[in-house]
């Protein structure tokens, strides 16, 4: 079956554009390939200068992840932290890889600009590095990424194919694939931007933690159009199209169709808005049930990086014989 690893950070609460985009993906493709799910907490201690917030924000993640459907018997739910390999092997990784690579690194390039007059850890510059050793630590066949990680997994190929040419064939090469596509989710007063956690205004972003009246609020304030005819058409009517593409997501009815119901925004809005309340409302169950319970939520994760720790320390000690390290 094809390994298919994710990984995302410990920062920031999850939104409707990450749920209908990509989480809600994740939960499907657990039973169609052999899932590997990483919160990769070391990687956000690249821009971590307080204690106590990474790991509670990990444990939201994880609350997250199995509220929406990420089944712990099925999908391998794990902490990259609790997985030493993954910095040992990146310092393998750190090894393979030269200065003048991880210096064309565009994300590199743009975190270091924007945090210009403030400390820039040298993990920053280094992080692909611990990115490739996620990746190949278990031998990864697929990689499912946007585009602003395309670069991190075709440096992770180079890393990668260079060490199976100094030391002999170790690692599987990994494969970026483009997430099958789920709901482009946009910003709910900015309906050309896509609703993202870096975006300004705070009513245009629906969090999955955000209660009904929340929810209702922001759909009802939805910027749309001075028409008043509904009508699917992202480049003319961004706005109305998005709240027929979020209703389409939850109903599984197609825009179009869900369009030829309206002639009104004002109704369009109140059932989205209600449609996504009774969505996310099983998911804050569980979530708050799951946060409630630290001792199950850690079991789960336990269980998950107890296996995910089983392909990794075979991978890397077959790094280590390759490269001839002695064994202790
Ligand atoms: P990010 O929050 O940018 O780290 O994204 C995490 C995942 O959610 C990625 O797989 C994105 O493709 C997906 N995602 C983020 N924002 C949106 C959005 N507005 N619409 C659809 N998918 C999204
Ligand atoms: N760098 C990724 C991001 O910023 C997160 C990440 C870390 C990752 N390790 C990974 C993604 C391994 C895919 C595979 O979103």
């Amino acid at each position: 079956m094809t390994r298919v690893l994710s990984c995302i950070q410990p920062t920031g609460d999850v939104h409707l554009g990450n749920y209908l985009g990509a989480l809600r993906n994740w939960v499907i493709g657990q039973h169609e390939c052999d899932a590997f799910h990483g919160i990769v907490d070391l990687h956000s201690l690249t821009v971590t200068t307080e204690p106590g917030v990474v790991g509670e924000n990990t444990l939201k993640l994880a609350a997250m992840l199995f509220a929406v459907g990420l089944d712990p018997d099925v999908a391998t739910v794990f902490v990259q932290s609790h997985v030493p390999e993954h910095p040992q092997l990146g310092w393998i990784m750190e090894c393979t890889v030269s200065f003048g690579e991880l210096s064309r690194m565009t994300q590199f390039k743009d975190k270091s600009a924007k945090r210009e007059a403030e400390f820039i850890s040298a993990g920053l510059f280094t992080y692909p590095a611990l990115q490739a050793a996620d990746i190949v630590l278990y031998d990864t066949d697929e990689v499912p990424v946007g585009e602003d990680q395309r670069q991190h997994i075709e440096i992770t190929r180079d890393i990668a194919e260079r060490f199976n040419a100094r030391f002999g064939e170790t690692f599987v090469v990994p494969r970026p694939v483009i997430p099958r596509a789920g709901a482009r989710v946009m910003d709910l007063q900015d309906p050309t931007s896509k609703m993202s956690k870096s975006s300004t205004t705070e009513s245009g972003l629906v969090y999955l933690l955000d209660d009904p009246a929340a929810v209702l609020k922001k759909f009802k304030r939805a910027v749309t159009d001075s028409e008043n005819e509904v009508r699917f058409d992202r480049a003319a009517k961004p706005g109305v199209s998005n709240l027929l593409e979020i209703l389409s997501a939850v109903t599984g009815e197609t825009p179009e169709h869900l369009a030829s119901r309206y002639s009104q925004y004002g109704p369009l809005k109140t059932d989205t808005g209600e449609a996504v309340v009774e969505l996310l409302r099983p998911i804050q169950t569980r979530y708050h049930e799951l946060l409630g319970d630290r001792e199950e939520l850690t079991r789960l994760l336990r269980k998950g990086s107890e296996r995910a720790r089983t392909v990794a320390a075979a991978t890397y000690q077959r790094a280590c014989d390759a490269i001839g390290l002695i064994r202790a």
